[in-house]
């Protein structure tokens, strides 16, 4: 374990190229929130690479740093945005008309977030049809990953990148299970000359950038590269992949209460999940089909968490229901509700509400900062394949066939520090409290 130590982690140097299909409400409000970072206009909360301290050795040791002091990270000086979306409205315009930032933090940004217009987007309205573009690619399945293979390489020389990093914040795609065409990367690659049409365009994107060794991090929960032909090729070309649908809202609030309840041994009747938002996600949401593989990611969340084959007494009755209305005035500010049925010693029931009052993209634009910092990080470190230390950032995380997806945020972040930890050729951390007993 210890002969992969920080000095394999190559440095962070020159530029990095952001790449984003979709640059709608998330993307711009974290283009405009690292802008704004940057001239020391607002600050990136929830950033655990601009704000998180890592400790470092035994507690009487008394040694932290900030993480992004301690592993080799892009800085914020360095990155370069870019992105596709069928909808041509540059980021500027997109951030305004998404009413996420107001208008005194988007005003001194107009210039920069004007110059950033998106590239035509390999788009279908089969997989999105609430959504009409019309800054959209033609040509078959296979010319569509040449064109976008193109449009990395030209960004990148453009703008003098030395590395490039893709996050998908686009749309939810219609739901999808893997077919056929998904099993291998032969028969991917078949299927793509043979214009088949379960290929999505999220796949289409992530193949190009994966064949051009650009990480993959999915933030919406379509297949997109969660599969094994794209896990294959991400092996085969040494690319690091992580997904799906960014751990915002009430996803987030699930993982952070139902650990602590199953910490207690407290039982569970039910959690009902309600919210309201108004944005345009929600507008796609709205279709059955869509939502559908949202609902898929939000529901496997309590499952893995309380297991109930495991406590039968606690859980096996469980009823979990989540559902999302589009209601227009809400905008990104979405409000969410949960009644949550749990029951203790004797059996005895009790209720706990919680109303969440959110801002979707403010909650999801730190995530996708420190997936690109992160994901550009595992490719200077040559790791390959699902990076599954990234699972906090998801609410469905991409995992190995072999085992289950780890959902307890705080399992999560101790995964990603003593990933960071390894990486720096760092001992880990195993809260043994050996420190003052042993020493
Ligand atoms: N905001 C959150 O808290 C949150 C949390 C988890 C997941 N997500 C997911 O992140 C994604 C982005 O959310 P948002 O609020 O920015 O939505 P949005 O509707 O504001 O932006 C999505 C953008 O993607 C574009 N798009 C659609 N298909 C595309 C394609 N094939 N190629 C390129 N662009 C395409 C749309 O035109 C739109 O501009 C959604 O899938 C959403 O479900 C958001």
């Amino acid at each position: 374990m210890s002969e992969f130590k920080g000095n394999k982690v190559a440095p962070a140097e020159g530029k990095l190229a952001v790449l984003m299909p979709g640059m709608g409400a998330v993307a711009t409000t974290f283009i405009a929130g690292v802008e704004a970072a940057r001239r020391g206009l607002g600050k990136p909360i929830g950033s655990l690479t601009q704000m998180a301290h890592i400790r470092l050795g035994k507690r009487s040791e008394k040694r932290w740093q900030m993480i992004k002091d301690f592993v080799p990270l892009a800085r914020l000086e360095d990155l370069v945005f870019g992105g596709w979306d069928p909808i041509p409205d540059d980021a500027y315009t997109a951030a305004a008309k998404a009413r996420v930032l107001g208008p005194e933090l988007l005003a001194p940004l107009k210039g920069f977030l004007s110059g950033i217009k998106p590239m035509p987007a390999v788009f279908d309205h089969a997989w999105v049809k609430r959504l009409e573009g019309r800054n959209v690619k033609s040509g078959t399945k296979r010319e569509l990953v040449t064109q976008l293979v193109q449009d990395i390489r030209a960004f990148m020389d453009k703008n003098k990148c030395t590395r490039a990093v893709m996050v998908w914040c686009g749309s939810t795609e219609a739901y999808q299970e893997a077919g056929p065409a998904h099993q291998s990367l032969t028969a991917f690659e078949r299927a793509l000359d043979a214009n088949d049409p379960s290929i999505a365009p999220s796949q289409i994107y992530a193949y190009a950038a994966i064949s051009t060794g650009v990480p993959y991090l999915n933030g919406a929960p379509n297949l997109s590269a969660d599969f094994p032909a794209m896990i294959e090729l991400a092996e085969k070309k040494g690319v690091a992949i992580g997904g799906k649908d960014f751990k915002t809202g009430q996803t987030l609030m699930k993982t952070i209460i139902a650990p602590g309840l199953k910490a207690r041994m407290l039982g569970m009747e039910g959690w009902f999940s309600t919210n309201i938002l108004g944005n345009r996600d929600g507008e796609v949401l709205d279709d059955p089909a869509n939502f559908k593989t949202k609902e898929v990611s939000k529901l496997s969340v309590l499952e893995q968490i309380l297991e109930p084959e495991r406590y039968p007494e606690l859980y096996k009755d469980l009823q979990h229901k989540v559902s999302i209305h589009y209601y227009k005035p809400r905008g990104d500010n979405k409000e969410g509700w949960d009644n949550i049925d749990i029951v203790g010693w004797m059996g005895y029931p009790m209720q706990i509400k919680v109303n969440f009052l959110c801002r979707d993209s403010i909650l999801a634009a730190p995530i996708v900062l420190d997936l690109a910092l992160f994901g550009d990080l595992a490719a200077r470190a040559g790791m390959k394949g699902i990076q599954e230390w990234l699972s906090f950032y998801f609410k469905s995380p991409q995992h190995a066939p072999s085992v289950y997806p780890e959902h307890d945020l705080f399992v999560q972040k101790v995964r990603l520090e003593n990933n960071l930890r390894y990486l720096m050729g760092e001992e880990l951390i195993n809260y043994l409290g050996s420190d003052y007993t042993n020493e």
